[in-house]
């Protein structure tokens, strides 16, 4: 049976014609078991769609693991590292990750408590709430009537050390049901999306740069952000904005010297425009949360310097510069009608290119809807391609 592809069932909120190339759901393979041709196949659908979803899939965490693998045959460690140490436990991920004991590389998460599941007797899990993360919080009111945020828009990726993960499998093992939750942006847009309860939202990095305005798709073609040692345990005192895009800047984040050990040779300094090594299309690919500093290149000889941004370079250190810089870049591409919110079913998997996309956990559970999933992606072994010199010339 040949590999059938069926566009992802977009929701009323969604721009169809922005979506047109964005997310497939794949049918008449199994992703578990895949020929060598298929393999092959899968591979570029996922690089040219971004996202694929297969429905009603077994799979077991060493399928998983082993599918994952696929798209990076030498990398091993799962993409935050397998070893639990110091400097995790202050981590803002600790809590939210825990590991099938048979695959580390495989994490469970979600909600409530899990019995007997992959080798785990018991497993208390806590869907991340942006109550504990954003600095202002939806009323206890408004929660009880489904109101929501993004918890936090992110890349798959440690930041620090380990190479960001090429691709992401989200397995949904339990899937609670419930009424559908509004996410609120509370950024004074009044922007506001319904969502599917707990959905995954998905915004793609190749629109977010594809609708930027010609100076600062110059900026982005320039720029490069250098992410701050330790990103998750350095942002942990801090809090986030109400659209989880980004971090507010009020001085909290924690200093280097008070940071667990950590080498300047370690530190990212990625550029903010990812090239998509089958399309060549570029992708917006920022952590807002993570980032600290930001580099723009000057304009190359014989650019227009009308109108230019920065036409002579810089390096900005100011945070709050940065990040507003970076907001500004950002934010049009989490637009509700940008925004694909999946819908889960149990026994979906979805398969995502993590340097081609942004995502965040959305909505609110209590603790007795449980939800369990299965996720796995893997540090990689070869770091993000920036922009070519053509690129630079086409854009800047
Ligand atoms: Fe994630």
């Amino acid at each position: 049976m040949a590999i059938e592809l069926v566009p992802l069932p977009l929701p009323q909120t969604a721009d169809a014609e922005k979506f047109k190339d964005f997310g497939r759901e794949v049918k008449g393979v199994h992703p578990g078991n895949m020929s060598k041709a298929e393999r092959e196949e899968i591979h570029d659908l996922l690089y040219k769609y971004g996202a694929l979803l297969f429905r009603n899939v077994d799979l077991t965490p060493e399928q998983q693991y082993a599918l994952t693998k696929e798209f990076d045959p030498s990398s091993e460690n799962y993409g935050h590292g397998n070893n639990k140490t110091q400097a995790d436990a202050k981590s803002i991920l600790h809590p939210d990750l825990k590991t099938i004991p048979r695959v580390p590389q495989v994490q469970l998460i979600g909600n409530g408590t899990v019995y007997n599941h992959e080798g785990l007797a018991e497993a208390v899990l806590k869907h991340p709430s942006h109550t504990t993360f954003h600095k202002t919080r939806v009323s206890e009111e408004d929660t009880e009537k489904g109101i929501t945020r993004f918890y936090r828009w992110h890349i798959d990726a440690a930041l620090y050390n380990l190479k960001p993960p090429l691709v992401t499998t989200l397995y949904a093992k339990i899937v609670p049901q419930g009424p559908r939750q509004t996410v609120r942006y509370d950024d004074g847009t009044g922007d506001e999306l319904e969502v599917p309860l707990g959905t995954t939202a998905f915004v793609s990095g190749k629109t977010m740069f594809d609708i930027l305005p010609p100076q600062l798709k110059s900026v982005a073609v320039r720029g490069r952000v250098k992410y701050s040692p330790h990103p998750y345990v350095w942002m942990a005192p801090a809090h986030a904005l109400p659209t989880g895009l980004g971090i507010m800047s009020e001085g909290l984040e924690m200093p280097d010297d008070e940071l667990p050990p950590w080498e300047e040779k370690l530190v990212k300094v990625y550029p903010i425009l990812w090239k998509n090594p089958v399309t060549d299309e570029l992708h917006f690919q920022v952590h807002p949360c993570g980032v600290k500093e930001l580099f723009i290149d000057p304009l190359p000889e014989g650019a227009n310097r009308e109108g230019a941004m920065f036409p002579d370079g810089a390096h900005l250190t100011d945070l709050k510069q940065v990040r507003d810089l970076l907001y500004k870049m950002q934010r049009p591409a989490i637009a509700p009608s940008l925004v694909y919110p999946h819908d889960w079913h149990e026994n979906d998997l979805m398969l995502f290119h993590n340097r081609g996309l942004l995502h965040s956990v959305v909505g609110a559970f209590r603790p007795d809807q449980v939800r369990a999933f299965h996720q796995c992606n893997l540090a990689a072994s070869s770091e993000p391609v920036g922009p070519s010199l053509e690129d630079v010339r086409k854009y800047a």
